[in-house]
């Protein structure tokens, strides 16, 4: 497997080490992930965070463990042992089986090629949807985002975030208002960052003061990213997309999930059978990071505490694809359905 670098993730040819997101923006650690396991733990604690990135993560780590000849079975207990990190996220499951049916019954060298090809193409899905989403935006726009869905979330420049990215690159001068995304706090910690490394002018708020921006006209699109498109639309995503969707219709302001391909799931008919991930109580009754571990809700508080939320497609102004852009309407008639794996 030759050498794959992205802002989160690199193999320099012989290790694979990960930048532990938990502790961004305070500082930047690199993390060993030399096995399938320690890789498993990196994503189920959100060291390895978004869904096109723990799908490449977890293919780099089975390439990599594939080099060293490891027996079927415990290539495919390792490879089960991944694909359950994290339930929602289905580019997990997907890169997971690629590289199941690569490695088959022992080949190391497909499974490296694999694992190779699915971070490429992340990079390049990337690029797609950037310039489909880019076209969406005009020069001065103010632009919303939730979570973080930049270069930290993909092997390449990122969903979502990677649209703006483009747009600014491109030349038009873009305002961007960051949700700070309770409770893991994506949005200041980790979108802030890369914002600010590009040079993008931002604004951080917390998540409850995003109708009034709306309200005030300051945003002309909000942009977000997705963890699994079910086949008519209907998408996963952070917990409060759902609520920002509600506040675009209610302000008439245009509301657009980018995904790649590799987030779609057309086995799922609709959102209400995307699973959703629980996180634990302690997120919500407190915070922890680079600063330590704060409480300040009682510690026996009862907690809601889903990761993510489900956004109807007819909240949808339209899907941004790596294969193009999808109104509401097409999606409610199938389109995704039609285009096939
Ligand atoms: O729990 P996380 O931080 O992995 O959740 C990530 C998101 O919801 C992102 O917005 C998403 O992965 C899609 S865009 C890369």
């Amino acid at each position: 497997m030759n050498p794959r670098r992205a802002l989160g993730l690199v193999f320099d040819g012989e290790r694979l080490t990960v930048l532990d997101q938990r502790r961004l923006p305070t500082e930047e650690r690199w993390l060993p992930a030399e096995t399938p396991e320690a890789m498993r733990e990196h994503i189920h604690c959100l060291a390895v965070r978004g869904a096109p990135l723990i799908g490449v993560a977890a293919a780099l780590s089975l390439g990599h463990y594939a080099r060293g000849g490891p027996r079927p079975e415990a290539f495919r207990a390792a490879a089960a042992r991944l694909r359950s990190a994290r339930p929602t996220a289905v580019n997990l499951m997907h890169a997971v089986d690629r590289m199941l049916r690569a490695f088959g019954d022992g080949d190391t060298e497909a499974a490296g090629r694999e694992a190779e090809a699915i971070f490429d193409e992340d990079v390049a899905l990337c690029e797609a949807m950037a310039r489909h989403g880019a076209a969406l935006l005009g020069d001065g726009d103010g632009v919303l985002t939730h979570c973080n869905s930049g270069a930290l979330a993909t092997a390449g420049v990122g969903t979502a975030l990677g649209v703006v990215r483009r747009a600014w690159e491109d030349g038009k001068r873009l305002h961007v208002y960051v949700d700070e995304t309770r409770p893991l706090l994506q949005g200041a910690r980790l979108t802030a960052w890369e914002l600010r490394r590009l040079g993008i002018p931002y604004t951080l708020q917390t998540d409850g003061m995003a109708a009034l921006l709306l309200r005030a006209g300051r945003v002309k699109r909000v942009l977000v990213g997705a963890d699994r498109v079910a086949r008519n639309g209907d998408f996963a995503n952070k917990v409060g997309t759902y609520g920002l969707a509600v506040q675009c219709a209610h302000h008439g302001v245009p509301f657009h999930p980018v995904a790649p391909w590799s987030t779609v799931d057309l086995a799922v008919p609709s959102g209400e059978h995307i699973p959703i991930e629980d996180r634990a109580p302690d997120e919500v009754r407190g915070a922890s990071g680079a600063f330590g571990t704060v409480r300040w809700a009682p510690e026996d508080a009862a907690v809601f505490n889903p990761s993510f939320d489900v956004t109807p497609a007819s909240l949808v102004t339209s899907l941004v694809l790596d294969r193009g852009v999808y109104s509401r309407e097409a999606l409610l008639a199938g389109v995704l359905g039609t285009l096939g794996g």
